[in-house]
């Protein structure tokens, strides 16, 4: 098969370079060009990125003396040589939405990381193992604005991290959930050089996030109409998020109410056996398992376990009966694989294994 030529908007960040990582030798995609802002253009690669490099691997070779780009500038050679966009940029809402929305109607495929395109009311956010039957909207996205091209989103990294459980135990209602969250450095963008003052601390504000952990699961979550996505109803969650000492990773503290109270026998039984809806297509980012369910009460921890399935499973433990609400738990994901890069690459092999592509 003929490698689909892609490209990275946002390549020098901290999500980009993830990208530019997990998209070495991947079976089904070119990155064939690397873009930023108007201070990285004309640079290459390594050169744009310097002293930045905020990955645990090596910047990979066939990166190093690519060009980068200006995004907008060079938006028209761009969309001649890409089929299909990452965006990864770090912009206001408005300005990311313009730019998204000039690529997709150069016929480009836009996978987004950005939340600015995430309530377009014909626009998917998916969980390509949740709602995968999301991306039927794209139909109807591309009749309304007679495109050929698409937007399709991931949603906030903290999301990943807990609602594949709460999905997973649906046959017995969830109707209520307190959510704490304990939030990596890298989903600032940040490390520990950049950023000292984590060292050996907890900052209880994350702008923005709370809403977002709120509220986008009820857009996964909801059903396909001929129009949009209708958000479910009857599921009410509350959110606390907190920056802590972490490089990367995700844990989410979780209780849960439920209409009918599910046995942990129960919950184990709908963890190990998640059935997941993907899973015929072997697509080559989709872990095997999904989910991870540990019973040793010590478990999951963030340097353990975030990289289990490659950084794109699931982990969660420590079930207990809550006095409160019916269980508590905790979980974990990786934030810029399986909550940024990594969901969005997956989300790309969904949508070609769907022929969207
Ligand atoms: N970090 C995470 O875990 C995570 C998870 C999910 C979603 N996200 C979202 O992903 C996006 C990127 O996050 P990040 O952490 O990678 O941010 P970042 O490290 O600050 O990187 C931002 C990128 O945007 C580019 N950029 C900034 N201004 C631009 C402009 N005017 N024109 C063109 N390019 C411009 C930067 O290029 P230069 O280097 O040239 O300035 C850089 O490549 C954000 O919207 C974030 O909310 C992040």
């Amino acid at each position: 098969m003929r490698k689909i030529p892609v490209g990275i908007l946002g390549a020098t960040g901290m999500v980009g370079q993830r990208f530019v990582t997990l998209l070495k030798n991947h079976p089904w995609f070119e990155v064939v060009i690397l873009a930023a802002s108007p201070r990285s253009a004309g640079k290459t690669y390594q050169k744009a990125v310097g002293e930045n490099w905020r990955i645990d691997a090596p910047m990979p070779a066939y990166s190093k003396k690519m060009k980068v780009y200006a995004v907008e500038k060079d938006e028209a050679f761009i969309a001649k040589k890409v089929r299909l966009v990452f965006c990864a940029l770090d912009m206001e809402k408005d300005e990311i939405r313009a730019i998204e929305d000039k690529y997709a109607q150069k016929g480009i495929v836009v996978v987004s990381n950005n939340s600015a395109n995430r309530w377009t009311t014909d626009v998917p956010m998916i969980i390509p193992e949740i709602n995968p039957d999301h991306t039927d909207l794209i139909k109807i996205q591309r009749k309304r604005r007679g495109w050929k091209g698409l937007i399709v989103v991931k949603p906030n990294c903290s999301v990943q991290s807990y609602i594949p459980i709460i999905h997973a135990l649906r046959e017995f209602g969830p109707r209520q959930l307190e959510v704490t969250t304990l939030q990596a450095v890298s989903g600032a963008g940040k490390t520990f050089t950049s950023w000292p003052e984590m060292l050996d601390n907890a900052i209880p504000f994350i702008s923005a996030e709370e809403e977002k952990t709120e509220k986008e699961p009820l857009k996964i979550l909801g059903s396909l109409t001929n129009e949009s996505i209708k958000t479910k109803n009857g599921l009410q969650i509350s959110a606390t998020c907190i920056r802590v000492a972490v490089t990367d990773g995700h844990m989410v503290s979780v209780a849960a109410k439920f209409k009918k109270k599910p046995t942990l026998a129960q919950i184990i039984r709908c963890l190990k056996q998640y059935k997941n809806p993907i899973a015929h297509l072997n697509l080559p980012s989709s872990p095997s398992p999904f989910i991870h369910y540990f019973a040793e009460e010590d478990r999951p921890q963030t340097n353990l376990d975030r990289d289990l399935g490659n950084g794109m499973a699931i982990s969660c433990g420590r079930f207990r009966e809550d006095p409160i609400f019916d269980w508590k738990f905790v979980s974990l994901s990786h934030n810029t694989i399986r909550g940024a890069a990594g969901g969005a690459i997956l989300t790309a092999e969904l949508l070609l294994a769907k022929k969207l592509i």
